[in-house]
This record gives structure tokens, C-alpha cells and sequence, in this order.
């Protein structure tokens, strides 16, 4: 922790901060871009997150505050809020939004936000944000909703104030998340199972790009765009409601019902990621790791040819992963456009592997990539140490 937390709230608002939330960040071991298509993904909580410090004031307004970015805000307590601009605190703005239409009685709040997931990264700085506020205000102000209910509010958020059409994976994960496991999750009835993450001898290692992503969100709509078209194109013929109904062998059966080439890779990306997800659990259960890596490529692979959200410096640091004997498997991780790759790194070559990656990515991208070791930790939550 670069901050004492604590001392900056006392500093910002002149007294001390009563409560003080944590809402982690994500990775996702597999299954990319099907979650809005009722897919099966396999996200984890990482130890990154964003921390909220709070404390009631009697002015009857909102101050929301962040050391990460300068601009902030002070609004009073109304029915309604609009997103203003691209600030970040449209994300905390969005959610109280949806607090207040739901006619909960909420009191002024002096809020101070701190957050070490790299901006822009892909492991879910947004949700996590989102998630911890929404956490917060049930908790505060006795909301009574339950956590699935606080996460599809911030979806909500998400979908309707911010406008980026994402999935439930992400406001999920950093919900529900668990130390050392990851979350089978089925984004048609939201089921999902805790699983051991045990990775024996490897260690998963994210690595950022720290190629800033540019129209991202566009693209990312396009992409849910695309899907819905594919949809309805074999609608003419089966009687499904979401692409990840389908397996492979049904698809190919089906798919000259999709015309444009463009939407046919797409959704061959979509069924066959999630028949790579349902194989990778079973690998994961058998402690086949060897498998699971073999399919985290071949997830890369097919968001890199068939749905194109890849991009040279995500494809880079897989195109090293795969030369490198020490790393098992490796593949871009969250939306794309930039952001963060994970890889399976065997333990006692994690440094090796870092200084050899940072090498090649540097002499093909011309800058360095940012190396971590993550730590697969638990979901949202309030923190009672005096430690931040
Ligand atoms: C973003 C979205 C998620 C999901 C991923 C891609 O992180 O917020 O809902 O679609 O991209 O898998």
C-alpha cells in the first residue's frame, strides 16, 4: 500500500473515516466475450482493488474524492443524477443513482476513494468501483439488497448510465470472489461454483501491456452487436435464445443460416469458447494443467483471428509466452484492446520469464510491458483492520 489511508481521508475532510470498504479487481482464466452471450466463464477476485473510506456528514451532500485522479465532486442529495463528462466518478454517481430511484433514505457522505488496479488495464478498475459503492450504501444505509442484487445493479450501471453494454462477469467476480478460487460461472441462470484454482507448480502471472485502449468501448458494442445478429440469423431455424446455447457440433450444423462472414467468425469464436470453458473445468478438476494451457491458447487464438479483439502487444506477449518452456499456457484476459494477458508461469522461473518477456516485448513494442504476480484473493467486502 502506497498510502496511509487513513491519514489522507483525515487530511481531505478534516476527520476520521468510520468505515472503509474493498472491492477487488478480476482476471478471467477463460471464457472471453461470451458472458453476454449466456456463456460459462471462469474469473477470479485478484488482490488489486479499490478501497473506499467513508464517513456521514450533516451538510446533505455527496463528496466523492480520489487520490488517484484530480478532478472531484460535491452534489446534493436529489432523486436523480445524470452521467456528467467522462470522470471517474460517474461509476460511484451511476450507482447512488440507482440507490436513490429505489427510494432508500440515504444521508450526506464524505467519500474518499483509493484504487491499485493500473487504469485502463482490463481487470475490471470500473466494476470494481462500482461494486464497492453499491456495497457500501446497502451497508450503510440498511438497503436490504441482496449481494446478486447489488451486482446487477451495477451492471445496470454500467449498461444504462455509463452505456458500455458489458456482461455480469465482472460486477460478479469482484462480488463473489474467493482466496485461491475461481467462480464457474453461468451467465444465463447466474449459477456458479467456487473452484480450488490449485495450480501446482505454476503461479499465474498478469501482465499489463500499458498499451492504452482506444475505442474499446465502440468496438465492445459492435461486438455485442454482432452477436445479436448471428443470433437472429439462426433463430430462423432453432429455437434458442442466447448463442452458448450451442455446442460446436450443433453450430456447424447450423451456421450457413449466418451470411456475413464477419458475424460467422464471431460467433464461431462465442460456442467454441464456451465448449473450451467446460473442457478447461474438467482439465482444472483433474489437475491437468498441461490441458488447461493448451486451451488458454487456443482461447487467444480464436479472440485473435475470429473475434479480433486482440491486438500486436497483447499478441506479442503471447507469441513470447508460447517460445518461453517455462510458461504452460498464456492469453489475453477481459475485454481486449489493449490491457492485460495472464500466463502459467512456473514458480521458480517467474523472474527469468520476466526479464526475458520485458526484453522481447520492448524491442518489438517500444516500451516495457508491467510484470505481476498475482495473488487470487476475496470479493467485496468491509475492512476492520487499521492497516490501510
Ligand atoms: C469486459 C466486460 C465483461 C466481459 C469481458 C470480456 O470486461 O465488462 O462483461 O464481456 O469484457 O469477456
Amino acid at each position: 500500500m502506497k498510502h496511509n489511508l487513513h491519514q489522507e481521508f483525515q487530511k481531505t475532510y478534516g476527520k476520521e473515516a468510520a468505515h472503509t470498504f474493498f472491492s477487488p479487481g478480476r482476471v478471467n482464466l477463460i471464457g472471453e466475450h461470451i458472458d453476454y452471450n449466456g456463456g460459462l466463464v471462469m474469473p477470479c477476485a485478484v488482490t488489486l482493488g479499490t478501497y473506499m473510506l467513508t464517513a456521514l456528514n450533516n451538510d446533505g451532500v455527496f463528496r466523492f474524492k480520489s487520490i488517484n485522479f484530480n478532478d472531484e465532486l460535491e452534489i446534493p442529495i436529489q432523486n436523480a443524477y445524470q452521467k456528467t463528462g467522462n470522470s471517474w466518478y460517474n461509476y460511484p454517481l451511476g450507482v447512488i443513482h440507482y440507490f436513490v430511484k429505489s427510494g432508500k433514505e440515504l444521508q450526506g457522505l464524505d467519500i474518499l476513494y483509493y484504487g491499485d488496479i493500473p487504469i485502463g488495464s482490463g481487470l475490471s478498475s470500473s466494476a470494481s468501483i462500482e461494486v464497492v459503492t453499491a456495497y457500501a450504501f446497502n451497508e450503510l444505509f440498511k438497503g436490504g439488497f441482496s449481494k446478486l442484487e447489488l451486482v446487477l445493479m451495477a451492471k445496470k450501471v454500467e449498461n444504462e448510465f455509463i452505456g458500455l453494454n458489458s456482461g455480469i462477469m465482472d460486477q460478479f467476480a469482484v462480488a463473489f470472489g474467493e482466496e485461491n478460487k475461481a467462480l464457474m460461472l453461468d451467465c444465463d441462470t447466474l449459477d456458479y461454483e467456487a473452484v480450488d484454482s490449485n495450480l501446482g507448480d505454476y503461479v499465474l502471472s498478469i501482465i499489463n501491456t500499458n498499451k492504452p485502449r482506444k475505442l474499446a468501448e465502440s468496438k465492445y458494442n459492435e461486438r455485442v452487436q454482432e452477436c445479436q445478429t448471428a443470433l437472429k440469423d439462426l433463430q430462423r431455424e432453432l429455437d434458442i435464445s442466447n448463442l452458448c446455447e450451442l455446442n460446436m457440433t450443433i453450430f456447424d450444423h447450423y451456421k450457413h443460416l449466418i451470411n456475413d462472414t464477419t458475424v460467422l467468425n464471431r460467433a464461431t469464436h462465442v460456442v467454441s469458447e464456451n465448449d473450451r470453458v467446460k473442457l478447461a473445468a474438467k482439465a482444472l478438476a483433474a489437475n491437468d494443467l498441461t490441458e488447461f494451457g493448451r486451451l488458454m491458447y487456443a482461447s487467444h487464438y480464436s479472440l485473435q483471428h475470429l473475434y479480433e479483439v486482440s491486438g500486436i502487444e497483447l499478441d506479442t506477449v503471447v507469441e513470447y509466452a508460447a517460445t518461453d518452456k517455462n510458461v504452460i499456457g498464456a492469453r489475453m484476459t477481459g475485454a481486449g484492446f489493449g490491457g492485460c494477458a495472464i500466463a502459467l508461469v512456473k514458480k521458480d522461473s517467474l523472474d527469468s520469464f520476466t526479464k526475458a518477456l520485458t526484453e522481447y516485448y520492448t524491442a518489438k513494442i517500444g516500451y516495457a510491458p508491467s510484470v505481476y504476480s498475482s495473488l487470487i484473493g476475496n470479493g467485496v467486502g468491509e475492512l476492520h483492520e487499521a492497516s490501510v
